[in-house]
C-alpha cells in the first residue's frame, strides 16, 4: 500500500511534469498556457471523479494523489504566494516603483476600495445576503493578477513606466485586498461592526507592519550575505528562505501582511541586495526565480483546474445572475479605474499619459488569480461561517476567476489587436527591416572567411552565401517602404537604435565587472528613458530625456532636503558618489557609440541624417562631460579617489580571469587558485564600498572665504559662524525665485551663481552675497538666482539676519549699501 506522501509526490510531480510538456504545444497553438493548463486540471479533476475506486494502477493513483495534494488556502497563500510574490517583486526596478508610488498606491489602494464597495454594492441589491458578506466578496474579486498584461506589454515594448505601474498596482492591491479581507471576515465572524476609524488604523498597522517586518529581514539578509562572501548557491538558497520566512513570520506569528513582507524584501534584494551580492549570485538568483516563479505558475493553475469540478457540482438556480452582476460590475469598477482614474492622475501630473490602447489592455487584462482563489478557499474552509455564506462565495469566486481566465485571458490578444498595437508604425517596420538586412548582409559577407579558415571547399561556401544574400530584400523593396518617412523618422529611427547600443554598452560594462550592479540599473533605466520618449516623442522627447536623465532626481533632492533642513550630509554624499560614477560611464558609453555606432548606421541611412545624429550625439556628450567637470571642479579629491577605485576594480577583475584561465589550463592547482581568488575578493570589497565624500559643510571653513567676514577677529567670526548654515546648491538648481517672499540671505562660499534681472542676467562668484535686499527692504525677491555650479552656500535665516545686523555696525553698512545699489542698477557705473 502506498502512504500518503507517496502518492501526494505522484501527484505534484506527475501535474508538474504534464505540465511542463504542455508549455511547446501551447506555444505552437497560441493559446495562453496558464488557460491551458487550468483546462488540464479540470478535466483530470473530471476523470478524477468518474474514476472513483476503478483500479486504474498507477493513473490511478497519480489521480488520487493530485487530488490528496488539495488546494487548500493554506497551500496557496504558505505554499505559492511567496513564492509568485517574490519573483514578480524581484523584477521591479525599485526606483521607478517609488518614481511613480502616488499613482500605483491610489489605484491599489483606493482603486481596490471603490471596486470593492462598486462590487458589493451591485451583489447585494440582487442577492438575498448581507452586505458585509457581499462586500467581502467585491474584496476578494478585487484583487488583479496582472500576468497576462505584463506578458503582453512585454512583446509590445510597452513604456517601461507603464509596466511598472501595472505590476506595482497589482502587487499592492493584493496586499490590500487581504487587509480589507481580514477586516471584514472578523465582523462577520464576532457580529460586531467596526468604525471606520478603527477599520483605517488596523489597515494602516497591518500594511507598515508588513512592510517593516520586510525591510527588517532583508536588511538582516544584506548584513548576513555582505559578511559572508560565499558562494552564489548559498546566497540564492538564502533568499528563497527570505521570502517564505518574511511572509511566514508577518503572516503568522505577527498578525501584519505577508504579501507586503515578502513584497517589500524582494524589492530590497532587487535593488540593494545586488550589490551585496557576487555578480555570479545575481545570475544565479534571477535563474533560480524565474524557474520557481514557472513551477508556481504551472502548478496552480492545474490545481485551480482540478478543483473546479468539485466546487461547481451543485449549483443554486440564481448563480447565473449573480455571477453574471459580479462580473459586469467588476468590469465596471475596473473601467472606471482605468479610463477614469489613470488618465485623471495624468492630468493631476502625478502620473504619465496612457493611450486608450493600453488602457483597454489594462482592463480587459485584469484577470483574478491565486489571490482570489486563496481568499475564497479559505471562507470556504472555515466552518465559522454559514453554509450559505461559504457556498455563495466559493462558487461565485470561482466562477469569476474561470470566466477571466477563459473569456479574458485568450482574448486580451483581440483587444490589443482591436486597437492596432500589434501593428507597428512605417518607422518600426523600417528599423526592423533595416537591421534584419544589416544582420544577414553581415553574416554573408563573414562566411567567406569562415569557409577560408575551416578550408571548405569555395563552391559549397558560394552556395551557402548565395542563399543568404537571396534572403536580403532589394534596394527597391526599401525604397517603396521608406518613401514616406520624414526627416523627423528617419531621425528617430537613429535615436532609437543608437540607444539601443547604449543600453548594451551599459550591460557589457556590467558584464565585465567595471560598474557595479547599482549603477548598471541606474544607466538601463536612464537608455529605457530615453528610448520610451524618443519613441513618444521623437526629437524633442529624446532632447527632454537626455538632459533630465543628467538631471537631479528625487533622490538626490531629498538628499539635499535632510542636509539643508537636517544637516545630515552623508545621503547627499553617496548620491553625489553615484551621480559621479553614472556620468563616468554614461560618458564613456556615449563616446564609444558616436565613433562606432554612427559608421553602422550609414549602411541603414542616409548620410545627411548619420551627419546630424552625429552632432546631436557630440552636443549630448558634451552635456554630460559638463555635469562630470562640475563634480570634479568641486570635489577634485574624491573624483580623484573615485577614478583610482574604478580602475582597481577593472585591474582586479582582469586578475581574476587570468586566474582562472592558469586554472583552467592546469598551471595552477586549484588550492592556489582559491588563495589567489579570496585574497582578490578581500580587494574587490574594499573598493567597492565608495570612500566617504566630506562635503566639507562645516560654518568655520567657509566663512573664511567670504571676505566680509575674512578679516575679522576670530572671536567675532566664530559668533557670526553660529548664525549660519551651510548647504550645497547643485547646477541649475533655483535657489531664489523671484516674487517669493526672502526668508534669508546667501553668502557664496565657492561656486557661482546667476541673477536673472533685465536686461542681462548678472553673475555673482566666490565670496559674494545675494537674496539681501528682500531682506533690507522687506520686499519680494526682484529676481531669480540660479546656481552655475556646485556652490557651497552660507544661509543666514531672517531672525539671525537682524541679530547679525544689530550686532554688527560694520557689516550691516556693507550689506545696506550693496542692496542700494543694485535696486538701483542704471546709477552703478
Ligand atoms: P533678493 O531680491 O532678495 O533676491 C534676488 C537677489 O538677486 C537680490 O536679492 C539680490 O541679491 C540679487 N540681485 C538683484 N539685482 C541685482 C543686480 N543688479 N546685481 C546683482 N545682484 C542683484
Amino acid at each position: 500500500m502506498h502512504g500518503g506522501l507517496t502518492l501526494s509526490i505522484l501527484g505534484v510531480f506527475g501535474m508538474l511534469a504534464i505540465a511542463v510538456l504542455m508549455l511547446p504545444f501551447t506555444r505552437r497553438i497560441g493559446i495562453p498556457y496558464t488557460v491551458f493548463l487550468a483546462a488540464i486540471g479540470i478535466a483530470l479533476g473530471l476523470a478524477l471523479q468518474m474514476a472513483h475506486g476503478t483500479g486504474l494502477g498507477v493513473l490511478g493513483d497519480f489521480l488520487e494523489g493530485a487530488s490528496s495534494f488539495g488546494l487548500t488556502s493554506e497551500v496557496i497563500f504558505f505554499g505559492f504566494l511567496p513564492a509568485l510574490v517574490f519573483e514578480s517583486a524581484l523584477a521591479i526596478d525599485i526606483r521607478r516603483l517609488l518614481a511613480d508610488i502616488w499613482p500605483i498606491l491610489l489605484l491599489a489602494v483606493v482603486g481596490l476600495l471603490i471596486s470593492s464597495f462598486l462590487v458589493g454594492g451591485s451583489v447585494w441589491l440582487v442577492a438575498s445576503m448581507p452586505f458585509v458578506v457581499c462586500l467581502l466578496l467585491g474584496a476578494i474579486l478585487s484583487a488583479t493578477d496582472p500576468v497576462a498584461v505584463v506578458a503582453i506589454f512585454k512583446d509590445l515594448g510597452a513604456p517601461k513606466r507603464l509596466a511598472v505601474l501595472v505590476e506595482g498596482e497589482s502587487l499592492f492591491n493584493d496586499a490590500t485586498a487581504i487587509v480589507l479581507f481580514n477586516i471584514l471576515a472578523a465582523m462577520i465572524l464576532t457580529g460586531t461592526g467596526v468604525s471606520l476609524m478603527g477599520g483605517v488604523q488596523s489597515f494602516f498597522t497591518v500594511f507598515l507592519g508588513g512592510i517593516m517586518v520586510g525591510l527588517v529581514m532583508a536588511w538582516l539578509f544584506v548584513q548576513v550575505i555582505a559578511r559572508l562572501r560565499t558562494d552564489a548557491v548559498v546566497e540564492v538558497t538564502l533568499t528563497i528562505s527570505l521570502a517564505y520566512l518574511s511572509f511566514l513570520v508577518a503572516e503568522h506569528y505577527l498578525h501584519v501582511s505577508g504579501v507586503m513582507a515578502t513584497v517589500v524584501s524582494a524589492l530590497v534584494i532587487g535593488s540593494t541586495g545586488r550589490t551585496a551580492m557576487s555578480p555570479d549570485g545575481w545570475h544565479l538568483l534571477k535563474e533560480t526565480w524565474e524557474t520557481i516563479g514557472f513551477w508556481a505558475n504551472s502548478l496552480i493553475f492545474v490545481l485551480v483546474g482540478l478543483a473546479v469540478p468539485v466546487i461547481m457540482a451543485n449549483l443554486s438556480a440564481d448563480y447565473w445572475l449573480l455571477v453574471t452582476v459580479a462580473l459586469v460590475s467588476a468590469f465596471a469598477a475596473r473601467a472606471a479605474l482605468t479610463y477614469g482614474m489613470v488618465p485623471a492622475m495624468a492630468w493631476l501630473h502625478i502620473g504619465m499619459p496612457v493611450s486608450t490602447g493600453f488602457l483597454s489592455v489594462m482592463w480587459w487584462g485584469g484577470l483574478r488569480g491565486a489571490v482570489s482563489l486563496a481568499l475564497a478557499l479559505s471562507v470556504y474552509e472555515n466552518p465559522a461561517f454559514t453554509e450559505e455564506t461559504r457556498q455563495f462565495i466559493i462558487t461565485l469566486v470561482c466562477g469569476f476567476v474561470l470566466f477571466t481566465l477563459f473569456v479574458n485571458a485568450p482574448t486580451v490578444g483581440l483587444v490589443m489587436k482591436a486597437f492596432r498595437l500589434d501593428r507597428l508604425s512605417p518607422s518600426d517596420l523600417a528599423i526592423r527591416d533595416r537591421a534584419i538586412s544589416s544582420a544577414l548582409g553581415g553574416i554573408a559577407s563573414g562566411l567567406p572567411r569562415l569557409a577560408e579558415q575551416q578550408k571548405i571547399e569555395s563552391e559549397a561556401a558560394q552556395r551557402v552565401v548565395r542563399s543568404y544574400r537571396s534572403k536580403l530584400p532589394t534596394e527597391d523593396e526599401f525604397e517603396s517602404e521608406v518613401q514616406d518617412l520624414s526627416e523627423e523618422n528617419w531621425l528617430q529611427i537613429g535615436l532609437l537604435s543608437l540607444i539601443g547600443q547604449e543600453r548594451q554598452g551599459y550591460l557589457e560594462n556590467y558584464a565585465a565587472g567595471h560598474i557595479s550592479p547599482q549603477i548598471a540599473r541606474i544607466l538601463l533605466g536612464a537608455a529605457d528613458d530615453i528610448r520610451d520618449q524618443t519613441k513618444l516623442g521623437g526629437v524633442s522627447g529624446w532632447r527632454t530625456a537626455c538632459s533630465s536623465v543628467i538631471g537631479f532626481g528625487w533622490q538626490f533632492r531629498s538628499g539635499l532636503w535632510l542636509q539643508r533642513k537636517l544637516g545630515i550630509g552623508w545621503p547627499l554624499g553617496r548620491r553625489l558618489a553615484v551621480r559621479y560614477e553614472k556620468l563616468r560611464t554614461m560618458r564613456s558609453v556615449v563616446a564609444e557609440i558616436r565613433d562606432s555606432g554612427l559608421s553602422d548606421l550609414a549602411n541603414v541611412i542616409e548620410p545627411k541624417m548619420v551627419e546630424k545624429l552625429g552632432a546631436m550625439q557630440a552636443r549630448r556628450e558634451r552635456d554630460i562631460a559638463d555635469a562630470l567637470a562640475a563634480i570634479r571642479e568641486q570635489y577634485p579629491d574624491y573624483s580623484r579617489a573615485l577614478d583610482e577605485a574604478y580602475l582597481e576594480r577593472c585591474a582586479i577583475r582582469q586578475e581574476r580571469e587570468s586566474y582562472d584561465k592558469l586554472q583552467g589550463d592546469a598551471i595552477i592547482g586549484s588550492e592556489l587558485h582559491l588563495s589567489l581568488q579570496s585574497g582578490l575578493a578581500a580587494r574587490y570589497k574594499t573598493l567597492t564600498a565608495q570612500p566617504r565624500l566630506d562635503l566639507g559643510l562645516t560654518p568655520m571653513q567657509l566663512i573664511g572665504k567670504v571676505p566680509l567676514f575674512a578679516n575679522l577677529p576670530e572671536d567675532r567670526r566664530a559668533a557670526i559662524a553660529k548664525l549660519l548654515h551651510p548647504e550645497l546648491a547643485v547646477p541649475g538648481q533655483t535657489i531664489v525665485s523671484k516674487g517669493d517672499p526672502g526668508a534669508s540671505m546667501f553668502f557664496v562660499s565657492s561656486g557661482a551663481v546667476r541673477v536673472d534681472i533685465d536686461p542681462e542676467p548678472v553673475r555673482i562668484g566666490t565670496g559674494a552675497f545675494f537674496g539681501e535686499m528682500a531682506l533690507v527692504n522687506e520686499a519680494p525677491r526682484n529676481a531669480d538666482v540660479v546656481a552655475l555650479a556646485f556652490c557651497d552656500l552660507l544661509t543666514l535665516h531672517k531672525r539671525d539676519f537682524d541679530r547679525l545686523m544689530e550686532a554688527n555696525e560694520d557689516i550691516r553698512a556693507e550689506i545696506e549699501r550693496v542692496a542700494r545699489e543694485r535696486g538701483q542698477p542704471d546709477v552703478i557705473d
